[in-house]
């Protein structure tokens, strides 16, 4: 399949696509220091579960670059650990980024190397690490697609809510690879993309990569979604998630559980398409996700121009639950997990790469 790297990292270097930016414009940031992988993450110039998993990697390779010198000591080992516990912060919700921010640890433990001595084969370690992160989200991203792609039959309405495509990833996508080979499969379906307010990655970036892929799509606000499925135009609702519960309860972008609950209402099958970086083996539920909370201003304003009166109130999760009974199946690179339930994430995580399976338990 096509697709276009979202990320790329070279000579201590990581680029990628500004998608605040987008789709006004395309323009590529280039970041050499750690302070800027943390708020690229929190500005979501960088954004999406994957590729905030992915840039946390990096990010903890740039660390170490900047901090360690020649050789690392004791001193410059413990700065370098408290940049990456900050990486590891960068953003609450998302599991994908403490993923990989630990994994980056367990390769340094595992070669050795987390200890005084030169620097050249600690920083060679994690770029390296780092970069088989990205590769292996491209490969999975081609597995979802295939795992999920019968999914989807020619007439459907796909409603998808925030973007969970190639920007969100290395450069495949979760929920819209899956789009993306039903239509290399040559089936013929409209996409339903939700505005996803208050930060508009459908109706900036959704739509930005279905036009460059030639699907078929129309954009919605949020509240229109109910009469659509109403209408029979909505057969099928699929989305991404930034954290699965050992017992299937789903996070993903605010508005996610609406579209979930609307769904079960109208006998709509709804599925959540995630790789097992976003499967977190220490969070049993759903109630035990955190959720990020962010600034009042993304809600009193619309794209920049305010729209309520100054000093009202708000209240701005960006992230909500969407219980296992609502999701039809998860669609994994390791095929389709009907009915998510603890029993299956669980044989899932035992099945799936050792990194998964310890979950969190190599902090930095
Ligand atoms: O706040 P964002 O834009 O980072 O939220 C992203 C989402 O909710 C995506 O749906 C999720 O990360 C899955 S991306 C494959």
């Amino acid at each position: 399949m096509k697709f276009s790297k979202t990320l790329a990292f070279s000579s201590g270097e990581l680029r990628f696509l500004d998608q605040k930016r987008l789709p006004q414009a395309e323009v590529t940031l280039k970041i050499r220091r750690w302070q800027e992988v943390v708020s690229t993450i929190q500005a979501l110039q960088i954004r999406g579960a994957p590729a905030i998993g992915i840039a946390g990697a990096f990010g903890v390779a740039i660390a170490a670059r900047q901090i360690l010198g020649k050789t690392a000591t004791p001193a410059t080992l413990a700065a370098f650990l408290k940049a990456s516990q900050a990486i590891h912060e960068a953003r609450p919700t998302a599991v994908n980024l403490m993923w990989a921010v630990d994994h980056q640890f367990a390769a340094l433990r595992k070669a050795g190397l987390l200890r005084p001595g030169p620097a050249a084969p600690i920083i060679h370690c994690l770029e390296k690490n780092a970069q088989a992160i990205l590769e292996e989200d491209l490969s999975i991203g081609m597995r979802l697609a295939e795992a999920g792609h019968g999914l989807i039959k020619d007439g459907d309405g796909v409603l998808t809510h925030c973007n969970a495509g190639g920007l969100a990833t290395a450069g495949m996508g979760s929920a819209l690879s899956v789009l993306y080979r039903a239509k290399e499969a040559g089936r013929k379906f409209t996409v339903y993309v939700d505005e996803t307010r208050p930060l508009l990655q459908g109706a900036r970036l959704t739509t930005w990569e279905l036009k460059r892929w030639g699907i078929p799509h129309v954009l919605i606000c949020d509240n229109m979604a109910a009469m659509l499925m109403k209408q029979g135009r909505i057969t099928k609702a699929i989305t991404g998630a930034d954290r699965i519960a050992l017992n299937g309860d789903a996070a993903n972008k605010i508005g996610t559980y609406g579209v979930a609950v609307l769904a079960h209402f109208h006998r709509i099958p709804f599925y959540i398409a995630a790789p097992y970086s976003t499967f977190d083996a220490n969070t049993r539920t759903g109630a035990q996700i955190p959720i990020e909370e962010r600034k009042p201003e993304e809600v009193l304003s619309f794209h920049g121009v305010p729209s309520a009166p100054k000093g009202t109130r708000v209240y701005n999760p960006a992230f909500d639950v969407v219980p296992a009974p609502l999701i039809r199946a998860l669609i994994t690179e390791r095929g389709l997990i009907a009915s998510p339930n603890a029993k299956k994430v669980k044989a899932f995580l035992a099945a799936s790469a050792p990194a998964a399976r310890h979950g969190r338990g190599a902090r930095p």
